[in-house]
C-alpha cells in the first residue's frame, strides 16, 4: 500500500457491517420495483460479488478475467451515476453530496488503473484490491444510507421516471443491455 493509500485509509471513517446492512435495507425499502434506486442497489450487489470473485480467483488468468469483469461493472455503474444520478443530487440542492460522490468515484477509477499494473497473484495486488473494495463499500454506504434515499424523497415523480430511464440507458450503453442484471431479472419475471 502506498503512503497516499495509507493516509486515505486512516482518514476514511469505517462504518460497521451492521451499519452497512442497515443502509442497504433502507435503500431497498425506499426503492420501487424496476426504478433507478432498485437498479443501483442491484448493481452494488453485483459489484460486491465481482470483488469477491477477484479475491477468490486461484490463478493469474482467472483473477485477471475477474478483474476485467469488475472493471466493466464499476465503470458502467459509476459512469451512469455520474451522468444521471449525481446531477440530480445537485438539482435537489445536495451539491455537497454530489461533489463528494464524484471525488470518491474518481479516486476508485485511479486506483483500479493502478491495480491493473500489479502482478495478480501477489500480496501487493491483494492489498490494493482490499483498499479499493473498502473505499467502494464506504461510498456505497453513503449512497444507500443517506444520499439516494434523500434524492428519492425530494425529486418529483416525473423526475424519478426520467432518472430510471436514463440510468438504465447509460449503464447498458457501457455494460451491454443483455448484461444488465436488473434487465435480466425484470425480463425473467415478465415485467
Ligand atoms: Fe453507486
Amino acid at each position: 500500500m502506498s503512503i497516499i493509500d495509507k493516509v486515505v485509509s486512516a482518514v476514511t471513517p469505517i462504518e460497521s457491517d451492521d451499519a452497512r446492512r442497515e443502509a442497504r435495507a433502507k435503500a431497498k425499502r425506499a426503492a420501487q420495483p424496476g426504478d433507478w434506486l432498485s437498479m443501483v442497489v442491484d448493481h452494488h450487489e453485483q459489484i460486491e460479488a465481482a470483488f469477491a470473485a477477484v479475491k477468490s480467483a486461484s490463478t493469474a488468468a482467472t483473477r485477471t478475467a475477474a478483474q476485467k469483469r469488475l472493471g466493466i461493472l464499476l465503470t458502467g455503474h459509476s459512469n451512469a451515476e455520474e451522468s444521471v444520478i449525481y446531477p440530480a443530487l445537485t438539482k435537489v440542492n445536495e451539491k455537497g453530496h454530489a461533489g463528494m460522490a464524484y471525488t470518491e468515484q474518481a479516486a476508485a477509477k485511479t486506483q483500479m488503473a493502478l491495480l491493473e499494473a500489479l502482478t495478480p497473484m501477489t500480496q501487493e495486488y491483494l492489498d490494493k484490491l482490499e483498499h479499493i473494495r473498502g473505499a467502494v463499500a464506504h461510498h456505497v454506504y453513503e449512497e444507500e444510507g443517506t444520499w439516494f434515499p434523500e434524492l428519492q424523497e425530494k425529486a418529483p415523480a416525473e423526475a424519478q421516471a426520467k432518472l430510471t430511464q436514463r440510468y438504465e440507458e447509460e449503464f447498458s450503453r457501457y455494460v451491454g443491455r443483455d448484461a444488465n442484471p436488473e434487465v435480466i431479472r425484470l425480463r425473467a419475471s415478465g415485467a
